[in-house]
């Protein structure tokens, strides 16, 4: 009989295993997700341990040096686990995703030639065409369905983990401030239209999703078309776009995250002062307090118009936690005005921060200014701002003491039958709780703090809430 060539067609692939290692902000945590999702229907299930994958991808980040340079010693390792694969007559196939691979391009496979597959972050979605591409040549054959469509149209199709998810609603950077990549690895300032963003949204809360995250570069410069209907019309801003989503039944909570003091728009405001499915906590970085420093680092305005924002904000909504982010040591950051940044801090009250020594990147401008600052005056006041920062955030979390608050259980604790959650202002709760909790809100009196977290008891409904 003659033999007939036999050709894959649809049906399930062989299982393989990916391994997605994620560094960088909570966008790269983002899209690590929905590089797994995507890769679920092509046959790749997510894997704990490099060693065991077919395929590892390193989702990277660019905005320092020492996270970039990370990159290359984890490749030196997977260098030596691909060859003992090989060894062992199993593949091994490597895609540098995220920032460094928009940043360096070709210039990661010229220094590491381990890496197989460079893949930027506005084209992960064809991470599918880009290995079916790889497998071929190999002379395998893998089979993918997927027909050309717009990367957010791609990530809708999305699968939930647990009662929290992120959802990106705008991505890229036009400000450019001068010590940021940014703005180069994620390219401009682009917005997700409203029925893309509430039909995710609307997925998650299907699955169980009770808190969501809204995801941006500089997430409050998010703007859009009200959705066909709205009595109103008219483009909206993020204060609508939040006071939007929370008409979605079982979302009961609602952040968002970076935003930038030049959008806080009174919109926004206004919602976080009256929409109670916003969570009480703003991260509003403003980087450095001294006002000739501010304006070397373009970021568009003064210490003191931060300042006035922040009580703006708190006029609104009095409870809220404010969390930012510091750089010291900026080129020609002279001790005085080092002290204004310390200054800025005192008149703000931090509940939590970042802080770090400035980095130079290349091809940003702050990297070419004169009076670059030594590092160990970057080390020293590096150290004095963040035990200032460590302070009032330990006051902060030994002022919940006594209170009772609404608590979102994620996951088991470290002690049997215990439930680690989330307070309203990001603080981790733990507190002795069954399993039937996951998932749910349910206050709890705050007992005690650790230095990581908070300790909690459910209170029951008739006890004295106060
Ligand atoms: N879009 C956000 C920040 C994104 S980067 C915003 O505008 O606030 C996250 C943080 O990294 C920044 O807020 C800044 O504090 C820090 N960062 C960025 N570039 C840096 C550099 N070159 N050196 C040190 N820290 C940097
Ligand atoms: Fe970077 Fe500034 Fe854009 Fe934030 S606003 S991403 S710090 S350039
Ligand atoms: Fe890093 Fe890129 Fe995020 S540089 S901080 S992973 S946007």
């Amino acid at each position: 009989m003659m033999a007939t060539r036999q050709t894959k067609t649809a049906g399930p692939a062989p299982e393989k295993g990916v391994f997605i290692r994620t560094y960088g902000c909570q966008m790269n945590v983002y899209d690590s997700e929905r590089m797994a999702d995507l890769l679920k229907p092509i046959g790749y299930r997510s894997v704990d341990a490099p060693e065991d994958a077919d395929l590892v991808i390193l989702n990277t980040c660019h905005i320092r040096e020492k996270a970039a340079e990370k990159v290359y010693s984890e490749l030196g390792r997977l260098k030596r686990m691909k060859s003992q694969r090989e060894n062992d007559g199993e593949g091994m196939t490597i895609a540098v995703a995220g920032c460094v691979a928009q940043a360096e391009g070709a210039e990661i496979s010229a220094r590491a030639p381990v890496v197989d597959l460079v893949v930027g972050p506005q084209a992960y979605h064809r991470l599918p065409e880009l290995l079916a591409r790889q497998a071929r040549e190999r002379g395998e054959i893998l089979d993918t369905d997927f027909a050309v469509e717009e990367k957010f149209d791609r990530l809708a199709r999305r699968s939930a983990d647990g009662p929290t998810a992120f959802v990106t609603i705008q991505e890229g950077c036009d400000k450019f401030c001068t010590f940021c990549v940014v703005p180069y690895t994620r390219g401009a300032e682009v917005s997700r239209p409203v029925s893309a963003i509430a039909g995710e949204a609307r997925a998650l809360a299907a699955q169980g999703v009770r808190e969501i995250t809204l995801l941006g570069q500089n997430v409050n410069a998010w703007a859009g078309d009200a959705p066909a209907g709205d009595p109103q019309g008219g483009r909206w801003g993020l204060g609508e776009l939040c006071r939007f989503l929370a008409k979605i039944d079982g979302i009961d909570r609602i952040r968002f995250t970076t935003s930038h003091p030049r959008d806080m728009d009174d919109g926004l405001i206004a919602a976080l002062g009256e929409e109670e499915k916003l969570m009480p906590y703003l991260h509003l970085p403003v980087q450095a307090g001294s006002d000739k420093i501010l304006k070397a680092m373009n970021r568009g305005h003064t210490a003191e118009h931060y300042v006035k924002l922040i009580d703006r904000i708190r006029a609104a909504r009095p409870d809220i936690a404010i969390s930012g982010d510091f750089i010291v040591g900026f080129p020609g950051e002279t001790t005085e005005d080092f002290n204004e940044t310390l200054a800025v801090v005192e008149a703000v009250g931090y509940a939590s921060a970042f802080s770090f020594k400035y980095s130079r990147r290349p091809g940003t401008p702050g990297a070419v200014m004169p009076k670059q600052v030594a590092e160990n005056e970057k080390e020293a006041r590096l150290a004095e701002l963040q035990a200032l920062l460590e302070r009032q955030r330990s006051d902060f979390n030994a002022a919940q003491i006594g209170k009772v608050l609404p608590v979102l259980f994620e996951k088991a604790g470290r002690h049997e039958g215990q439930l680690i959650g989330r307070s309203p202002y990001l603080q981790s709760v733990h507190a002795t709780a069954p399993k039937s909790m996951l998932g749910k809100i349910a206050p709890a009196k705050i007992r005690d703090v650790t230095p990581n977290a908070l300790a909690g008891a459910l209170i029951s409904k008739d006890e004295d809430a106060a």
